[in-house]
């Protein structure tokens, strides 16, 4: 029987070890936390790196073989490919491109080879599993070359793609001197998805201008194939978020916490470490609304999360160290004897606490200065089980395309994000309860059964129409020049 293929860097799961013996725990960020209900709920497998380099075969074959059980083939990078690959290419290069933090890109040639060289060797691993008539799913901006590897080793593949994060617009992407090679990889799906329109659109302009082709409504005719491009936001598993907000577990810990903290209005912000995420932003934010509303001094506390992530980069070291002195610097102004100004987490909680977190808080402030998606707004929505609670939540996220009734802000403006804390804080209860209804109808009905099922739909048409295709037609991505650009 044909499956499905779910391929991306990370495992959901990542490993770690410590003095000789390997724990297993969850993976940060989006990706896993989304598709881990896609996984788990059907009939696939998924392909990808458990997170450490292990140089030992013995250790080797027990990560393999408990991994298996839970339907998870895993990819071993070396110490040299997790440098180049995972926090050199892709983070250090990719990522900071992507977010439009160009300043922060690292051009290298050792580590576009090392990002081939991996990219690659995800592919040979697939030849050995992939059978007639299965599907590769693709995810994420590690494994862009992937698609097209894979289509060269075996023409008649069925491949999806869904990248995670922004396209950059054109003005970003082409200061890659990969970008043609970059565009050419993705080229090798049959159908692309992005998370927003914008996205998409950005894409598009990127194809025609540095591989000449143009689209028909998303379609591109590569070869004797069709590509398929579309925007398709990801959802959550809002069923899950919900049953965990009634949870006893969550209950009990909530009347915890709450006891701990007081009777004090209450702030959230979840996030992994990084840049992209605005945390400094809104810690300043934070501070100058406590100078301008001296009435919520002592009456509103900041909930601040953050989960460890990448802290082997200078540049989230330094951010670390940032966030650090103006937690430091807010408290120190302005702590009371029975009151926190700002609470501040540096660590990942199971998902019974991040639901007590999601319940007690009246505000969740996401405001990044550049996100894909976003789905900590999503499941802050979904856990508010009485509808009382605020979403303010930053423009440059893509959940904001689809969460107009959150109050949408933009990052850079911090009267604006000042005005918006105050807005919520006193937004009548009426209010909160209209817009969270709006809010989590949507994203019931768009969550991520619903998402995982269109994508593959659409896969399926595009795969039908390409086979229907005219084999004359048109032109290769790899013979045209760069002529529109330069
Ligand atoms: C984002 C990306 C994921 C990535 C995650 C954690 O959510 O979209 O692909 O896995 O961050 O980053 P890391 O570099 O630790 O894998």
């Amino acid at each position: 029987m044909s499956k499905t293929i779910i391929v991306s860097n990370r495992l959901p799961i990542k490993i770690l070890k410590e003095n000789g013996k390997l724990s297993y725990m969850p993976s940060e960020g989006g990706l896993a936390t989304g598709l881990g209900s896609v996984h788990e709920a059907g009939d696939n497998i998924w392909v990808g790196w458990p997170g450490l380099a292990v140089g030992n075969s013995d250790k080797k074959k027990e990560i393999k073989k408990s991994l298996k059980k839970q339907n998870m083939w895993s990819i071993f990078l070396s110490t040299s490919e997790i440098k180049g690959f995972h926090e050199g290419f892709s983070n250090q290069t990719l990522w900071p491109n992507f977010h439009y933090f160009n300043q922060y890109t690292v051009y290298d040639e050792e580590l576009w080879k090392v990002y081939q060289k991996v990219n690659k060797k995800f592919a040979r691993k697939l030849d050995k599993i992939i059978a007639p008539g299965d599907t590769l799913w693709i995810h994420d901006y590690q494994l862009l070359l992937l698609p097209q590897i894979i289509r060269q080793h075996n023409p008649k593949s069925k491949i999806g793609f869904f990248l995670h994060i922004p396209f950059p617009s054109f003005e970003s992407f082409r200061l890659l001197p990969w970008r043609r090679e970059l565009l050419n990889g993705m080229l090798g799906s049959d159908f692309l998805g992005f998370h927003t329109y914008d996205d998409m659109q950005h894409f598009l302009s990127s194809m025609s201008r540095l591989a000449g082709l143009e689209n028909k409504n998303g379609k591109i005719t590569v070869d004797s194939r069709l590509v398929m491009v579309d925007a398709l936001p990801m959802g959550i598993d809002y069923d899950k978020y919900a049953q965990a907000a009634a949870s006893p577990d969550t209950l009990a810990r909530e009347v915890r916490y709450r006891t701990s903290i007081g009777d004090v209005k209450l702030i959230l912000s979840i996030d992994r470490l990084d840049y992209s995420k605005g945390i400094p932003q809104r810690l300043r934010a934070f501070e100058s609304f406590l100078d301008q509303h001296p009435e919520f001094v002592g009456k509103v506390s900041f909930f601040m999360v953050v989960v460890p992530s990448r802290d082997t980069a200078p540049k989230y070291r330094q951010l670390k160290q940032e966030i650090d002195l103006l937690v430091g610097q807010i408290n120190g102004r302005f702590a009371r004897l029975n009151w926190t100004p700002v609470h501040y987490f540096y660590r990942s909680f199971p998902l019974s606490a991040l639901s007590a977190f999601y319940r007690m808080s009246d505000v969740a402030l996401v405001t990044p200065m550049r996100d894909g998606m976003n789905l900590v707004c999503k499941e802050f929505i979904a856990s508010k089980l009485d509808k009382k609670g605020v979403l303010i939540l930053s423009e440059m996220a893509g959940a904001s395309k689809e969460l107009s009734d959150a109050i949408l802000i933009n990052p850079n403006d911090i009267n604006q994000l000042i005005d918006a804390m105050h807005k919520a804080l006193v937004m009548p209860e009426n209010e909160q309860v209209k817009r969270m209804e709006i809010m989590q109808r949507l994203l019931r009905k768009y969550n991520i059964h619903h998402w995982a099922e269109i994508f593959m739909e659409k896969s399926r048409v595009c795969q039908k129409l390409s086979a229907g295709i005219d084999n004359k037609a048109v032109g290769r991505a790899s013979n045209k020049t760069d002529n529109k650009s330069v």
